[in-house]
């Protein structure tokens, strides 16, 4: 195991490797789930005061990689730090969700400063530093990190409604409504995202992933217009600035566009989401690129007979071509220790 942790097989897979063991790792890795994460959650105000902590930061984000041995640790922080730092406040309440005063009128954001967002780049870029001295200390040095941000229109979704929401109708009808304010808040958020990931670039972020959570909620002209081309525009920036760091997008819910996504955007790789089939994405994407995916988190809740049927399948489909085994979506937060454990030694025990 040592010499295959030494040449990263998380970036090979990146790179289209598709043999020895799986590479690993679980959204919201670290997390609730974890009572070493709750211990720190107790002495800290708040999600922010924590993600805002560059020493806690770096320490939640390695907590997972000790106790699993992942192949990428993930920053500890949220997409909604760009609007919060931005100036438009977010507040995480316990049970509830993110909480934002919602943007009312598209004709007028002008409060929101993108120079302002800097200092969350740098606080950052701080955690990045943090996490790798960290992971160089405890002899975990071959653990790559991934840097990530959170896509125009899920941001975007979260501003205009001012929170969580079943199909962020606000947001999808102002952007029928008013397209051309829509577009300056979609043209502003892109600068800032690309802008966001070149920083955690040159900090020394191995791998970016851009979430596109609520890509799904689009009608599939407006996928192409808020997701695709954003997308696109901020892939190019990252890559001129950024040439050998790979990039991967989770535009989740995507269904069947998944496939104009991973041809369109000029990602190096896609996360799937556990509503793929993965039979699909093996004919379908993998030959175009590595596919990271896309355990159902409620099948690693359940865990026994359902997690090794649900692991099976993917496995079977996807573990021929250049694969990162990951979830559909985030680790739900009452899942058993044990079950991850148990999904561990599944792929690293796995032979293909
Ligand atoms: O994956 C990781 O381990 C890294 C950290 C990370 C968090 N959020 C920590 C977090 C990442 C990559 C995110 C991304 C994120 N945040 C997304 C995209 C991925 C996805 O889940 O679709 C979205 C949409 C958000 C917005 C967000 N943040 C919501 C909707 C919530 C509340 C839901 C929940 O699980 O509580 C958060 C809070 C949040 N972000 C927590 C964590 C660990 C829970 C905070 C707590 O401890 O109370």
């Amino acid at each position: 195991m040592g010499q295959e942790k030494k040449e990263n097989l998380f970036l090979n897979a990146l790179q289209g490797q598709a043999r020895g063991r799986i590479p690993f790792w679980f959204m919201r890795q670290a997390g609730r789930y974890l009572p070493e994460y709750r211990e720190i959650r107790k002495t800290k105000g708040g999600f922010l005061d924590m993600a805002y902590d560059a020493r806690a930061a770096a320490e939640i984000t390695v907590q997972p990689v000790r106790r699993f041995g992942m192949d990428a640790a993930i920053i500890f922080s949220d997409i909604l730090v760009i609007p919060d730092g931005l100036g438009q406040p977010v507040r995480f309440e316990e049970g509830h969700g993110p909480k934002l005063a919602p943007l009312e009128n598209l004709s007028n954001f002008s409060f929101l400063k993108p120079e302002l967002a800097r200092r969350v780049f740098d606080h950052t870029a701080q955690v990045i530093t943090e996490t790798r001295n960290m992971l160089n200390r405890e002899g975990l040095g071959y653990t790559a990190i991934i840097g990530f941000a959170g896509a125009p229109w899920t941001l975007a979704c979260y501003m205009v409604e001012g929170g969580g929401s079943k199909d962020f109708h606000k947001a999808r009808l102002a952007a029928y409504q008013d397209p051309a304010g829509f577009t300056r808040l979609i043209d502003l958020l892109t600068t800032v995202t690309a802008d966001y990931l070149i920083a955690q670039g040159k900090a020394g972020a191995q791998t970016l992933q851009l979430f596109d959570s609520w890509a799904g909620v689009l009608e599939a002209h407006q996928f192409h217009r808020w997701v695709i081309h954003p997308a696109k525009t901020i892939i190019a920036r990252v890559k001129a600035q950024c040439p050998d760091i790979p990039i991967i997008g989770f535009p989740k819910g995507a269904g069947s566009q998944y496939l104009a996504y991973a041809r369109d955007t000029g990602v190096h790789a896609v996360s799937i989401d556990y509503h793929v089939p993965t039979s699909w994405a093996a004919r379908s994407l993998q030959p175009l690129m590595p596919v990271q995916g896309n355990l159902d988190p409620l099948a690693l809740l359940a865990g026994e007979d359902a997690l090794k049927l649900a692991f099976e399948k993917i496995v079977a489909d996807l573990a021929g071509g250049a694969f990162i085994f990951n979830l559909g979506h985030g680790i739900h937060k009452d899942t058993p220790v044990e079950h991850v454990e148990r999904l561990v030694q599944m792929i690293t025990e796995h032979q293909r």
